[in-house]
């Protein structure tokens, strides 16, 4: 039932607000006079132990999903102390990559049934990891199959681009850092502004739904353009990926997403003042470095599109062609959640614009069952 909107997709990237609150209910504790601020992921406590314990932890999926765990691996790095690395389903079993008993594997999957990450789960398994699951799906293969997990409570998506279970997937992804790392003294303060930014984050995001009409109105401008680049770094370097994602999938236009930090190693020479590339570049510890990403960019006379923090428009604006979108700041790991969503507004308006199928991409099917 799509109820007022006119397409899945579009409802589902509305429903963000609800669905975030749904994935985090039961799970976060506010704390008071005695009880401290804290998660709790039942599915998950009785194996915290051994995770804490393990060698390293690896994140595997594919598509919107492994972008979700990109998104999520800074912040696991920093309150776990874990090395945390990334697998495409598809390319660890290529390579039969090094899985072993002191390994914790994390299965990405709305669906749960996608044939290159359960495979992978088998190889995992087989390898003797503790498996953990992370799906939309209640009774899907990967969470029966896995040792324990958690799942993401976002409702059914129907759309085939995935756009609220990947909000989803990075606050549940963000609950299982603080549940992982340890309550120390050092990292208190920064896990009761996690906590109070993810009990603020269904609002960040209505506030920044309302994008949708300048988002049409970019839309409109980019409606006939070959490519679009989107250069990311840091937390926001998974929203590159998921939003040139999104546009190639839905919109049908090639879209790349850059690492701002290989810039210079090759993409550089692409830029001109005809290609339009989006630059996200909100406040956080690589602010600075965007900064200058963006002049150097600017003095090639690029076409840019800017996403930042609200209030300093003037700061990444160097006037000219470009364009900035203002979104509202949050705790840096939960940043990428709502900068997301001016790109999964940006898609869906193009692929109206141009006249495709928004909720059927050519080629696509939901859930992928075959390698
Ligand atoms: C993109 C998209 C795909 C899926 C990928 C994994 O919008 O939908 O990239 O994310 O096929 O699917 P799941 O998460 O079901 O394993």
């Amino acid at each position: 039932n799509k109820g007022h909107y006119e397409h899945y997709m579009q409802k589902e990237i509305h429903e963000q607000p609800e669905s975030l609150t749904t994935t985090m209910r039961g799970r976060l504790i506010r704390g008071g006079s005695s009880k401290a601020k804290t998660v709790l992921l039942g599915g998950l406590k009785d194996h915290l132990k051994t995770i804490r314990r393990s060698r390293r932890i690896v994140f595997i999926g594919c598509g919107t999903s492994y972008n979700a765990a990109l998104a999520a691996r800074p912040i696991l790095e920093e309150l776990s102390g874990v090395p945390v690395t990334m697998e495409i389903a598809s390319d660890l079993l290529d390579r039969q990559g090094p899985i072993c008993r002191e390994d914790t594997a994390v299965f990405v999957s709305q669906s749960g049934e996608t044939a290159d990450t359960l495979h992978a789960l088998q190889y995992a398994l087989e390898n003797g990891a503790l498996c953990v699951g992370i799906t939309n799906t209640v009774g899907s293969e990967i969470a029966r199959n896995t040792d324990c997990g958690i799942h993401i409570n976002a409702g059914a998506e129907i759309g085939v681009a995935s756009t609220k279970a990947y909000t989803s997937q990075i606050v549940v992804m963000a609950m299982l850092a603080l549940a992982i790392g340890g309550d120390t003294i050092s990292s208190q303060a920064r896990r009761e502004a996690i906590i109070d930014g993810l009990f603020g984050l269904p609002n960040k995001v209505r506030e920044v739904l309302k994008l949708d009409q300048e988002m049409k109105d970019l839309a409109k401008l980019l409606i006939a353009e070959q490519s679009l680049l989107v250069f990311g770094r840091g937390y926001n370097y998974a929203t590159a990926l998921e939003g040139a994602l999104k546009v190639k999938e839905v919109a049908l236009m090639h879209s790349e997403g850059i690492l701002a930090g290989e810039m210079k190693h090759g993409p550089l020479a692409l830029v001109d003042e005809n290609l339009p590339i989006l630059v996200i570049a909100t406040r956080d510890s690589c602010f600075s470095k965007q900064q200058s990403v963006i002049q150097q960019l600017h003095a090639r006379r690029g076409r840019l599109i800017v996403i930042c923090s609200k209030g300093d428009a003037a700061s990444v604006c160097l006037g000219g062609s470009s364009r900035v979108i203002e979104v509202p700041q949050v705790e840096d790991c939960l940043q990428p959640v709502v900068n997301i969503i001016p790109l999964q507004l940006l898609a869906y308006h193009l692929t109206v614009l141009r006249g495709f199928n928004v909720d059927q991409p050519r080629n696509l099917a939901k859930s992928v069952t075959t390698e």
